[in-house]
């Protein structure tokens, strides 16, 4: 039986959170020991472009993300890894799906709007088009799942749509993928603001947590996460700060949010940031020593990659190979 495809990826920009880690890359790792799945996935560094990238900076960061991937605990012999850019056919496939994408869904994407209000500057064709690459991406690939925390939700959408759209136009070329959203952590928040998500492009540091942060940044942003005025525990909608901080201590344990109000209940709220603290620094502390050993090995790494590449593109080319040729492309 032919193993069903799982495709991902992370944009290098900013740093790798733990939003990423709890919303994406822990489902990852679980994914990895199922027989069933081929899963494949990628430093998106074709979607950082959208916005200015300092080239040496960029660089080092993109190979810092494939580093934190292997830190992570993702196995190179059991998932592929590579680098967006090292498979041209994404950039080649993301020009036929343009053809099939309307100016006016791509306009309404919510990412593209927050997007260009914050960067009103260089509000780019790249930027509009972003979803477009990421449902190449996934589309190359004949996925038929894709994990992502909530934020990305809408752009698994478009990805669908043009597969439907593109299958129906010619006949049965693309899977048409599923998103996969775990039910605890799909959408972690901002320790400073816990109405919005954690995001990695957050410029107050206090609010984000990096998977490669020391113990004692960690506690010391626990320690002043914005929680609320009154001295209760529980999980609720007009509690998000708590709700928050309860959300990462059970995905952090590998337990139900129930649960985790139940161990939690009846701390203060100093103790409560106390515990939280601890376990994210348990969970995060052989990360860190993982890859403080790995980023030494840049020609290990790039072997890797290398690897990685080889097997993407031998996938993707068979694919975009068969959309040339529906589409009526000449092919020698
Ligand atoms: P990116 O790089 O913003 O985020 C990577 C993954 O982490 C999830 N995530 C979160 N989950 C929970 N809480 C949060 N605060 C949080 N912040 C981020 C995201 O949902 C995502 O799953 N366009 C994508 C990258 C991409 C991609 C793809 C994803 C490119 N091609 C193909 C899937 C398939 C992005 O910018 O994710």
């Amino acid at each position: 039986m032919d193993k069903k495809i799982i495709y991902s990826g992370i944009q290098p920009t900013g740093l790798v959170t733990l939003g990423n880690y709890i919303g994406a890359l822990s489902n990852w790792l679980k994914l990895q020991n199922d027989e069933n799945y081929q899963c494949i996935y990628s430093i998106a560094d074709l979607h950082s472009l959208t916005v200015r990238q300092v080239p040496s900076e960029f660089r080092n960061r993109a190979i810092s993300f494939f580093a934190q991937y292997l830190a992570c605990g993702l196995d190179p012999q059991k998932n592929i890894m590579y680098f967006q850019s090292h498979v041209h056919e994404h950039a080649e496939l993301t020009w036929i799906l343009n053809c099939f994408t309307y100016v006016g869904e791509a306009s309404r994407m919510t990412q593209f709007k927050d997007k260009s209000q914050k960067h009103p500057d260089n509000i780019n064709m790249g930027l509009m088009d972003y979803p477009v690459l990421m449902a190449a991406d996934i589309l190359l690939y004949n996925t038929s799942l894709v994990p992502i925390g909530v934020d990305q939700k809408q752009h698994l959408e478009i990805a669908r749509d043009l597969a439907m759209r593109f299958n129906n136009t010619y006949s049965p070329t693309f899977n048409v993928p599923e998103p996969l959203i775990s039910g605890v952590g799909a959408k972690i928040k901002s320790l400073q603001n816990p109405i919005a998500k954690m995001s990695k492009s957050d410029p107050n540091e206090n609010a984000t947590i990096s998977i490669l942060d020391s113990t004692d940044d960690i506690m010391r942003k626990f320690k002043r996460a914005v929680t609320d005025s009154d001295n209760e525990i529980r999980y609720g909608e007009d509690k998000p700060g708590i709700s928050n901080l309860i959300t990462i201590y059970a995905s952090c344990k590998g337990i139900a949010i129930d649960a985790a109000v139940k161990e939690l209940q009846g701390l203060s709220y100093a103790a409560l940031k106390e515990m939280v603290g601890c376990s994210v620094v348990d969970m995060l502390a052989p990360v860190k020593a993982r890859y403080d050993e790995l980023i030494k090995d840049k020609e290990g790494l790039f072997k890797i990659a290398k690897e990685g590449q080889e097997q993407a593109s031998s996938i993707a080319r068979k694919t975009l190979r068969k959309v040339y040729k529906k589409v009526g492309l000449v092919q020698l």
